[in-house]
């Protein structure tokens, strides 16, 4: 986009936000359905556009630090330490919510759950429609997160007002979700600011059994939305752990209509038609091509797609949570 059709369509944003209208916004982790976050109703709407369940609370986004205060009932140390670290970022940040908060956005918990984007243009939009913005990420509900703007189209055309067009996003998979609403600072969802990076900052910091998928169905989620088969392809998605050279014997015996493998760029040749998602050791590459790689075995009309396993080290973490909820938690050790 031009500079001056860049500086149009952030106006025409911030005031569509401004009436109570939807727009999808680029942000650096995935694009988001964006609404102004103390406008109940607007909120409404983006479960509706997206068919997202009612009990699934939304992050809201907010350009300028000052503005954390008045959505929280306090900012604790240990939130100042990871703003100062890591915002604007992939980070978002559970409080106890404060009176501003429409019960819309928290889905009627106690607590508020956000963040700071390092969008260019996602800061400017916030900046100028003067109020936070709610915002999910811009897929219908179930569907992998968008990381450009075709993904969004594809998913919300004619449901919302207006897509803004960032181009591809530099981060890939959402933002990481850590919660200081409970007595130790906990991992929720695994991001672009990784476990380690978190520790690193804080010292103590738990992870969420559900991080690894290994919640127990019994009890409640922490994050409701760890609760859903997500960023699921219409293919059946099968997570296969082992070496290449299993993988390839594996897949070369399961071949036949709509089965795919998903591989690294460095893997040899397979007998099955792939697609490649990142080199093995390139983590950050992999969250940047996943979602991508997901819709793009759905366009190849994908029934069966094995996935070869990533390393769930640093960003890698976050990776393998995207795929093993794609994966419905389906996987198979080689
Ligand atoms: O990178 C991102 O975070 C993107 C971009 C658009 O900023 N947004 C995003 O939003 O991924 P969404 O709605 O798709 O995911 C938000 C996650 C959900 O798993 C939700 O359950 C959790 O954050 N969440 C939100 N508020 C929460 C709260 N108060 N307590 C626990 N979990 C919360
Ligand atoms: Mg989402």
């Amino acid at each position: 986009m031009d500079p001056e059709s860049g500086r149009k369509a952030i106006e025409l944003a911030a005031e569509i936000l401004r009436r109570g209208g939807l727009v999808v916004i680029p942000t650096e982790t995935v694009y988001g359905i964006g609404a102004d976050a103390l406008n109940g109703q607007a909120v409404a709407d983006i479960f509706r556009a997206k068919g997202r369940p009612q009990d699934n609370p939304l992050i809201v986004h907010i350009a300028r630090l000052e503005d954390w205060d008045r959505l929280v009932r306090r900012v604790p140390q240990a939130a100042r330490t990871l703003a100062e670290r890591f915002w604007p970022g992939p980070l978002t940040v559970i409080l106890e919510k404060s009176g501003l908060i429409p019960g819309e956005v928290s889905a009627g918990l106690s607590t508020v759950a956000v963040r700071m984007p390092a969008h260019p243009v996602a800061l400017e939009i916030i900046r100028r429609s003067g109020s936070p913005v709610a915002a999910p990420s811009a897929n219908l509900s179930g569907r992998p997160s968008p990381t450009s703007a075709a993904h969004c189209m594809a998913d919300l055309q004619g449901r919302v007002d207006l897509v803004v067009d960032g181009g591809d996003c530099p981060v890939g998979v959402e933002s990481t979700v850590v919660t200081l609403a409970g007595p130790r600072p906990r991992l929720l969802r695994p991001g672009g600011v990784t476990l380690e990076q978190l520790r690193e900052a804080l010292g103590d910091v738990e992870a969420d059994p559900a991080v690894l998928g290994q919640a127990d169905p019994a009890k409640p989620a922490s994050s409701p939305g760890m609760k859903y088969r997500h960023y699921a392809p219409k293919a059946e998605v099968i997570l296969v752990h082992g070496s290449f050279q299993a993988f390839s014997r594996y897949v070369g015996e399961r071949g036949g209509d709509g089965v795919f493998a998903l591989v690294f760029d460095d893997d040899g040749e397979l007998e099955i038609p792939c697609l490649r998602y990142g080199g093995r050791m390139d983590h950050r590459e992999q969250a940047r091509r996943l979602f991508d790689a997901l819709r793009r075995l759905d366009d190849r009309g994908a029934r069966t797609v094995y996935a070869r396993c990533p390393d769930p080290k640093g960003v890698g973490l976050a990776v393998f949570n995207r795929l093993i909820r794609a994966a419905a938690f389906r996987e198979v050790r080689l």
